[in-house]
C-alpha cells in the first residue's frame, strides 16, 4: 500500500480546516486504511488526514500496547469532556519536540466507523490525550498553539535546529 507524504510545520497546509465526509465510501476508505499504514510506518499513535493534506474530516488511532487495533474516525465530535490532564505529546508533523500540554481527562467522541456506521467512546488518559490532539489538527491547530507564547517560541527555536541538523 502506497505511504502516504506527512506535511510538517510550519507548512501552511497544516492549518486547513477539515470537511465532514457526506458518506463513508471506497474512497474514503482507502485513504483511512493508507493513514493507518503510514501511522504505523512513522511509528506515530495518531494521524489525522490534514497531516496527509487531505481535507477530509477524519483521524486514525492507535494507543493499543501492542499497535494492532488501529481505530478510525470519519467526523468525530467531541460530545462529552471532563476533568484535566497534562501529559508530554509529540507530533508527526513536528518531529523532534515535545512538550507538556493540558487536556480534558475524560471524553465522550461520536464519529462514524471504517463501515460507516455511527459510534460513541469513552476514552481517558492517552487515548482522550490523542482524540483531542487529532481533532484539533481537523480544525487547522498544532499543539504548540496550546502552549504559553514564552515556550511555543521557545520549542519553535528548538524544532528550527532540529530541521537544520536532519
Ligand atoms: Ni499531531
Amino acid at each position: 500500500m502506497a505511504m502516504l507524504d506527512i506535511l510538517e510545520f510550519p507548512d501552511p497546509r497544516l492549518r486547513q480546516v477539515a470537511a465532514p465526509v457526506t458518506t463513508v465510501d471506497a474512497d474514503a476508505r482507502a485513504l483511512a486504511e493508507a493513514m493507518i499504514e503510514t501511522m504505523y510506518a512513522a511509528k506515530g499513535i495518531g494521524l489525522a488526514a490534514i497531516q496527509v493534506n487531505d481535507r477530509r474530516r477524519v483521524f486514525v488511532m492507535d494507543t493499543s500496547p501492542g499497535q494492532d487495533q488501529p481505530q478510525v474516525f470519519f467526523n468525530p465530535e467531541i460530545i462529552e469532556r471532563s476533568g484535566a490532564q497534562v501529559g508530554e505529546e509529540g507530533c508527526l508533523s513536528i518531529p523532534g519536540v515535545v512538550a507538556d500540554v493540558e487536556r480534558a481527562d475524560a471524553i465522550k467522541v461520536r464519529a462514524l466507523g471504517l463501515d460507516g456506521q455511527a459510534f460513541e467512546l469513552e476514552a481517558d488518559g492517552l487515548s482522550a490525550v490523542c482524540i483531542q490532539h487529532e481533532i484539533d489538527h481537523l480544525d487547522g491547530k498544532v499543539f504548540l498553539d496550546r502552549l504559553s507564547p514564552l515556550k511555543r517560541r521557545m520549542l519553535q527555536k528548538k524544532y528550527q535546529k532540529h530541521r537544520q541538523q536532519a
